[in-house]
């Protein structure tokens, strides 16, 4: 049996009894976010024990924040090993071996570590302006891929890692760990039951207020281009002088990442789509700018996005990084029979029937005449005792406070890499995420409406 034969048996010894262990602990736990129904972690496959060889080996590109959680969130599931991490900064790869062994093998150049026969799969935590080049050339090497985020950087990136991926027949599956949460796996299935009625209306909004909300990482004292490797974090991006904010910030320019657009809306995108099962919008126009945080950022802190689903709904999306009030994120789906919304770690469905009547608005007429529409009233709607009581209020799910939806779309993620089934969050349902998102900048940059064919995935 070779490697790969034998990643595909699947699962370790130990696989039962951690996934116990966390379950137990949920349990535990308790506790749920606050009242409502509970709803449990999937039960993970009944494993086969295999030996210590039989792990997948795992690689970081890109061991920043997101990076270092993901593989350590990764390194959690069991049969994953972490082997070794690439950085374009000295102090991120020190702290990978701090954090994975000093046994691992760091490098500034992802290439080296791609040329090993060893590693499975790599996790891409880079900036935006790398996910393509990074993606493309772990699947050509043979690597299976979860890669942050939004995936496209440029509309050209998404053709470009959809075909690396047939092509090689690699597992690529995106980072929007929603579409892998237990609470929008149930939202999912209430609409499709008609919980709500016929949708017509999505609304979610992500709103913060403060200054690492707004992309104002910590540049440490020692960034120079001796720690950093200058060059190669630049890429394709315009060569330009060394730039520790650009390199520790670089949220905050379109160089290398995709404004809230692509940091923000994309997740939105994410579990709309997943809810809903749609795959994306025809149109779409955003309205924004930068309102408070001019400090030499060239992207939007507020933005506002409109889209229409040719389904038959609308969504409206909000972020705002001047939020005076207090830092959060929601979503609202109302249906002809009620709303479903997402509020942190509860989904809550309400629903107020409508009246069975028309009623009537006759006040300002003369009496006579409102005698004698209230008779005719009366007839054709004779007074009826309800036979059944009226549905309203609200049922609330909720999950385990330790609850975590990363720890499920990396399961699902090596579940795939061991199984060659398809993902959750491929590379189609990631372009047509991050496509929808972008359309806001290119409707905000424009002053335009701009559309898309969400089934060809192209601008039209
Ligand atoms: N899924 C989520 O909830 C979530 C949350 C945060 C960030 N993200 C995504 O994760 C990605 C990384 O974000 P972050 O906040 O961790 O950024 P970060 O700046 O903390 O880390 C990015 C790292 O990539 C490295 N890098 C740049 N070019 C590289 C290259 N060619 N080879 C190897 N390393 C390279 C940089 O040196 C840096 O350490 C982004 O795409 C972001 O959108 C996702």
């Amino acid at each position: 049996m070779n490697r790969r034969n034998f990643l595909k048996v699947a699962g370790t010894a130990s696989t039962q009894a951690l996934f116990a262990a966390r379950l137990h602990a949920a349990e535990k736990s308790g506790e749920p976010s606050g009242p409502g129904i509970l709803l449990r972690p999937q039960a993970e496959e009944p494993q086969k024990p295999v030996a210590a060889n039989d792990h997948i080996q795992i690689a970081l590109i890109g061991a920043g924040g997101q990076g270092q959680y993901d593989t350590r969130v990764a390194a959690s599931v069991p049969g994953v090993k972490v082997v070794a991490a690439a950085d374009c900064y000295d102090g991120r790869l020190t702290h990978s071996k701090e954090l994975w062994g000093q046994d691992i093998q760091t490098t500034r150049d992802y290439r080296e570590i791609l040329a090993r026969k060893d590693v499975d799969a790599v996790v891409i935590g880079t900036p935006d302006h790398w996910h393509r080049q990074a993606s493309i050339d772990a699947m050509h090497a043979g690597k299976d891929v979860y890669c942050e985020k939004p995936m496209i950087h440029l509309y050209s990136d998404g053709p470009a890692m959809i075909e690396a991926s047939k092509s090689t027949g690699r597992i690529l599956q995106i980072g929007s760990q929603r579409v892998s949460n237990i609470l929008y796996i149930k939202a999912k299935e209430l609409l499709a039951s008609g919980a709500i009625g016929k949708l017509n209306m999505v609304s979610a909004f992500w709103d913060r207020n403060s200054s690492i909300g707004a992309w104002n990482y910590t540049v440490p004292p020692d960034a120079s281009p001796e720690t950093c490797d200058w060059p190669r974090f630049l890429g394709t991006a315009p060569k330009i002088p060394f730039n520790g904010e650009h390199f520790f910030q670089w949220r905050k320019w379109k160089a290398y990442g995709s404004g809230v657009a692509g940091d923000l809306f994309v997740h939105l995108f994410s579990g709309t789509h997943f809810i809903t099962g749609v795959d994306g919008p025809t149109r779409a126009m955003a309205t924004g700018g930068l309102r408070f945080w001019k400090d030499g950022r060239d992207v939007p802190d507020v933005l506002l996005g409109l889209f229409d689903y040719p389904e038959g709904f609308n969504l409206s999306l909000r972020v705002n990084f001047v939020d005076g009030g207090s830092e959060g994120e929601g979503f609202l789906f109302a249906g002809s029979e009620g709303t479903m919304e997402i509020a942190g770690n509860a989904l809550i469905i309400n629903r107020v029937p409508r009246e069975k009547e028309p009623g009537l608005m006759i006040g300002s007429l003369a009496d006579a005449m409102q005698k004698q529409i209230r008779e005719a009233y009366r007839q054709k709607y004779p007074l009826v005792e309800p036979t059944e009581p009226t549905r309203v209020g609200n049922d609330r799910y909720v999950v385990p406070r330790d609850y975590s939806d990363s720890y499920d779309h990396f399961k699902n993620f090596f579940a795939a890499v061991r199984s060659r089934q398809p993902v959750v969050e491929d590379a189609v349902f990631g372009y047509r995420a991050a496509g929808a998102a972008l359309l806001s900048n290119l409707s905000n940059e424009q002053g335009k409406i701009v559309r898309w064919d969400p089934v060809a995935m192209k601008l039209t």
